[in-house]
This record gives structure tokens, C-alpha cells and sequence, in this order.
């Protein structure tokens, strides 16, 4: 797959992600094809598409709406999403029987040199494509949700990959607009998930062990940590965090973090008991039925700040 003879993709699976992706490419010009196996997902499709875009053009992110839905199509049957397309996303539900059985039917339908991404957030292709005819082709193509908002995309290699697909996956990741990451070798939840993981199962332990309040540990990072993170990553951060750069600060405070990572050595799961008691702190603040109306607001925020990075060119 060179990126730039990609004339065609088709979106397998048409939920959040799904639909996501189909923006994504529409937005670089590209003709998409779109099948979810789901008659209600299929006709809902075009209408969800057409308020997710409505949206972005309120935001000023786009003023095509129409042009971006005319290079949509949903269709009726598999076949005909994968036949003409150069790359297709796979965005099924996240089992391993769901992806095992949609990756057998796909590897059969792909055209010559076609790849195909699978939007997996932790199931490791190996374990769903080693019967897949052209098993060669796949890959992780891992997004953030929603993908047309949050560019990073995680791409992991299964063994059988053939080693030209992730370059070429990452110039066409990037033509695309999206910003790639390439993970060596498979782990489980690769490493975006590992990194949320690690600061999700400290903040559990925190408030397990009473040291704050949920609203507390989430105003850490809305209003602390992440005001850096949505331009910087963890090590570009301690570099500037210490006169000497990163190794000094290593100096500084590597014990400190060994010491913390020490006394964390045996996690405990997240019990029901506890996840009752952070459910009743969210939903003091937040009521059940009040859910969707926050997401859409976390979108418009999401919208400003892509608007905003888009403006700048050293991020
Ligand atoms: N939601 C997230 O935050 C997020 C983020 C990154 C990656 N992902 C991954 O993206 C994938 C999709 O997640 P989602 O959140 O969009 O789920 P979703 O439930 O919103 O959508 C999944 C869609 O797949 C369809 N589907 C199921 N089996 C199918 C089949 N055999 N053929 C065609 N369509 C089929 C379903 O009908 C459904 O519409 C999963 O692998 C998930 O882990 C999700």
C-alpha cells in the first residue's frame, strides 16, 4: 500500500469509532464505503455522520458538509464495502470471536495490496488474524475517540505483518491527518491504554485509600497535569522540569518515583464496592440521564482545542 494509491477506503462497523474514521477519511478526500452488519447502524449511519459534521462546522472546524457526505456511501453487504477499497478500518465490536470472524471474511474479499487496520484497543492482532487469508496485510491501527477529534493513532504490528505495511500505514496515517505512533512489538493495551492505566489504577488506589475526593484527583489533572499533556508528553515534560534537563531531574527525583512504584507492587481490581462508592461521588455531579449532553460538550471542548492546535505549527 503506498499511501498515495489509496483511492478508496471502506469502514467496517459503523459505531462511535466507526463513524469516526469514516469523517477522518471523507475529511482527506477520499470516496468511503461503510457497512455495519447492524440494519439499524446502517440506516442511522448518514444521519449521525451529517450531526457529528453539522457540529464541526459550527465549531469552524470544516464549511464542506455536503462535500464531505457526498464521498460517503453506506452499503448492504461486506463484499461490496472491501472490493474496490485500498485500505479498509475495521471498527467491530472489541471481542475476540467478533474479530476473528470479520477478519476470516474480509482477508478473502481484500483487492491486490489492500491493508487492512483493525481499530482494536488491546486485543493483539495475533490473537484474531492467524487464519485470515492474507493475514500478512493487518495490522492494529488503534485510535483515540472520537478519531476525527484526536488525531494519535497507535499502529502494532502482528508477527506475520509483512514489515513494509507499517511504514506505509504511517504515511498514509499521516496523510490523512492523523498523527501515528508505531508500537515495536505486541503489548497488551499497547501503549496508550498502559499509560491511562497506570494514572487510572493510582487514582482508584487514592480515593480507595481516602487520600482525596473523586472531584479532587480529576481537578489534578483537568487543572494540573493535562494542561501540559495536550501539547507535551511525560518526558518532554520532566526535560523542562529540571535546569539540567531529564537526566538531572532522573537525579532529582527517580528515587521518589521508585519509591512510589515500590509501595504499588501488589494491584488490587477495581471491586465493586469501590466502584459503587466512585459512582456515587460522579453521580452527585453528574445524573445518569445528563450523560449525553456532557459528552457533547467534552466534543464542542475537543473542537476548540483541535481548532486551536490546528493553528499552531511547532505542536
Ligand atoms: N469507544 C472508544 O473509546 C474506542 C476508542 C478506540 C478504539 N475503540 C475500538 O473500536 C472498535 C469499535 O468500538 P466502538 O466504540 O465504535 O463500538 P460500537 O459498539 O459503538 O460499534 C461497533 C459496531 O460494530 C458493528 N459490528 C459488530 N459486529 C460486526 C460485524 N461482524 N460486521 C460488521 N459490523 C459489526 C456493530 O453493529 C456496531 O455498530 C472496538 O475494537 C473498540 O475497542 C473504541
Amino acid at each position: 500500500m503506498a499511501e498515495n494509491s489509496v483511492r478508496s477506503v471502506a469502514v467496517v462497523g459503523a459505531g462511535l469509532v466507526g463513524l469516526g474514521w469514516a469523517i477522518v477519511f471523507s475529511r482527506a478526500g477520499l470516496p468511503v464505503t461503510i457497512y455495519d452488519a447492524s440494519m439499524e447502524a446502517r440506516a442511522a449511519a448518514l444521519g449521525r455522520l451529517s450531526a457529528s459534521l453539522g457540529d464541526m462546522k459550527a465549531a469552524g472546524l470544516l464549511d464542506n458538509v455536503a462535500e464531505l457526505l457526498g464521498r460517503m456511501r453506506v452499503v448492504e453487504t461486506l463484499a461490496e464495502a472491501v472490493a474496490d477499497a485500498d485500505y479498509v478500518q475495521e471498527s467491530v465490536f472489541e471481542r475476540v470471536n467478533t474479530k476473528t470472524e470479520i477478519a476470516n471474511a474480509i482477508g478473502p474479499l481484500l483487492k491486490t495490496g489492500a491493508v487492512v487496520g483493525s481499530s482494536s484497543s488491546g486485543i493483539p492482532a495475533s490473537a484474531f488474524i492467524e487464519h485470515a487469508t492474507n493475514r500478512e496485510r493487518f495490522l492494529i491501527v488503534h485510535p483515540v475517540n472520537p478519531p476525527h477529534l484526536i488525531p494519535l493513532v497507535e499502529l502494532v504490528p502482528a508477527p506475520w505483518t509483512d514489515a513494509a505495511i507499517v511504514p506505509a500505514a504511517r504515511r498514509f496515517m499521516n496523510m490523512v491527518g492523523q498523527v501515528p505512533i508505531v508500537v515495536n512489538r505486541e503489548v497488551e493495551g499497547f501503549i496508550l491504554n498502559r499509560l491511562q492505566g497506570a494514572l487510572l489504577n493510582e487514582a482508584w488506589a487514592l480515593f480507595e485509600e481516602g487520600y482525596a475526593s473523586v472531584e479532587d484527583i480529576d481537578l489534578t489533572v483537568s487543572h494540573g497535569l493535562g494542561f501540559r499533556w495536550c501539547f507535551m508528553g511525560p518526558f518532554e515534560t520532566i526535560d523542562l522540569n529540571a535546569p539540567g534537563g531529564v537526566a538531572d531531574y532522573a537525579r532529582r527525583l527517580g528515587p521518589l518515583y521508585h519509591s512510589i512504584a515500590k509501595a504499588r507492587s501488589n494491584p488490587k481490581p477495581w471491586n465493586e464496592d469501590l466502584a459503587g462508592r466512585v459512582e456515587a461521588e460522579r453521580r452527585q455531579k453528574l445524573a445518569i440521564d445528563q450523560l449525553p449532553e456532557r459528552s457533547a460538550w467534552r466534543d464542542r471542548r475537543l473542537m476548540a482545542l483541535l481548532r486551536h492546535k490546528n493553528t499552531q505549527s511547532d505542536t
